[in-house]
């Protein structure tokens, strides 16, 4: 990889445009995403992540949170189903949540896999056994990045498509290496030796894929570094990826319209009070002015 000069594309708007949706469409023709999260105290992610699915245009949602979660995130989704899986130890998934969750999975287009998941050994390996079992599209986020731990081979090993979103710290976690600074460099160097697409957020997210291609985002701003704004790029991802996108469509385009939807709130309510929720609710803007 050292040495090697990739070519790069400053995105300012991804060449992506949403299509016109056939006028005898149904539900079933924009995919349907599966999102893995949740854990007590942190029941709000899969929620956020949910909502930005529904409102980025995928056909069903449904998120799959620990038992003990249930009645808050369920309470919660209108669009979105939720499925209780097994919870033990901090209101954490158990062991067998993975096979819970594979018996599912065949009938949807992609995995989200991470938000509010919480940490622990259980959780590591539920997530890894997913991982090792699905040949689904899985996105990896927060605390699905987490859990690989030291396992990064099982991105190697693959073969299919990975996306992982994280930030620094998370990055750093998985072995990324921003000691020299250069965030682009690093993400290229990431995606290319573990043949994943790698989105490494915050200003100016980076985008990078395994042909060491890579996209800078222009859009989004500091009102937007506040909990939760990750799970809503999440869900905006997994919606794209379910409805036909390719990832290398998808990744930057979820990007630059999450960042869209940032600014958006910025302009109307200001980077201080905005929230991630109020990023969810200018979505259906975002997409239009998209389509
Ligand atoms: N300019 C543009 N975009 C920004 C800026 C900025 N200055 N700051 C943040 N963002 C965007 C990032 O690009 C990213 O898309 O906001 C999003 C923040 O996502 P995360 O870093 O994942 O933050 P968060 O939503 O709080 O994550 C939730 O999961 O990742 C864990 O430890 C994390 O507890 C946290 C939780
Ligand atoms: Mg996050």
């Amino acid at each position: 990889v050292q040495g090697q000069e990739y070519p790069v594309a400053a995105v300012e708007r991804p060449d992506v445009r949403l299509p016109r949706r056939p006028r005898d469409a149904h539900k079933g023709d924009f995919g349907r995403v599966y999102i893995l999260g949740g854990s007590m105290g942190l029941s709000g992610a899969p929620v956020m992540a949910a909502q930005a699915a529904v409102r980025s245009g995928a056909g069903l949602v449904s998120v799959g949170v620990p038992g003990q979660v249930w009645p808050i995130a369920a309470a919660k989704l209108d669009e979105a189903m939720v499925h209780p899986l097994p919870s033990g130890k901090e209101g954490m998934l158990e062991l067998g949540a993975a096979m819970a969750v594979l018996e599912r999975l065949p009938s949807f287009g992609v995995c989200l896999v991470g938000p509010g998941l919480g940490r622990s050994n259980t959780v590591g390996t539920v997530v890894r056994n997913l991982l090792q079992e699905t040949k689904l599209p899985v996105i990896l986020d927060a605390d699905g990045i987490n859990a690989l731990g030291g396992h990064i081979d099982i991105l190697d090993r693959r073969g299919c498509c990975t996306i992982l979103t994280p930030h620094d710290v998370e990055f750093a976690r998985i072995g990324g290496d921003l000691s020299h600074g250069d965030r682009l460099r690093a993400a290229r160097e990431f995606a290319v030796e573990h043949g994943c697409c790698l989105v490494l957020k915050g200003h100016r997210t980076i985008t990078a894929f395994p042909d060491g291609t890579a996209y800078v985002n222009t859009t989004g701003n500091p009102g937007m570094a506040k909990g939760g704004s990750g799970d809503v790029l999440g869900g905006i991802l997994a919606s794209l990826l379910a409805q036909g996108f390719t990832p290398r469509e998808a990744a930057p385009m979820a990007v630059y319209l999450h960042g869209m939807a940032g600014d958006l709130c910025a302009a109307e309510l200001g980077e201080y009070g905005m929230t991630p929720t109020d990023m969810i609710r200018r979505l259906p803007e975002v997409m239009k002015l998209a389509g």
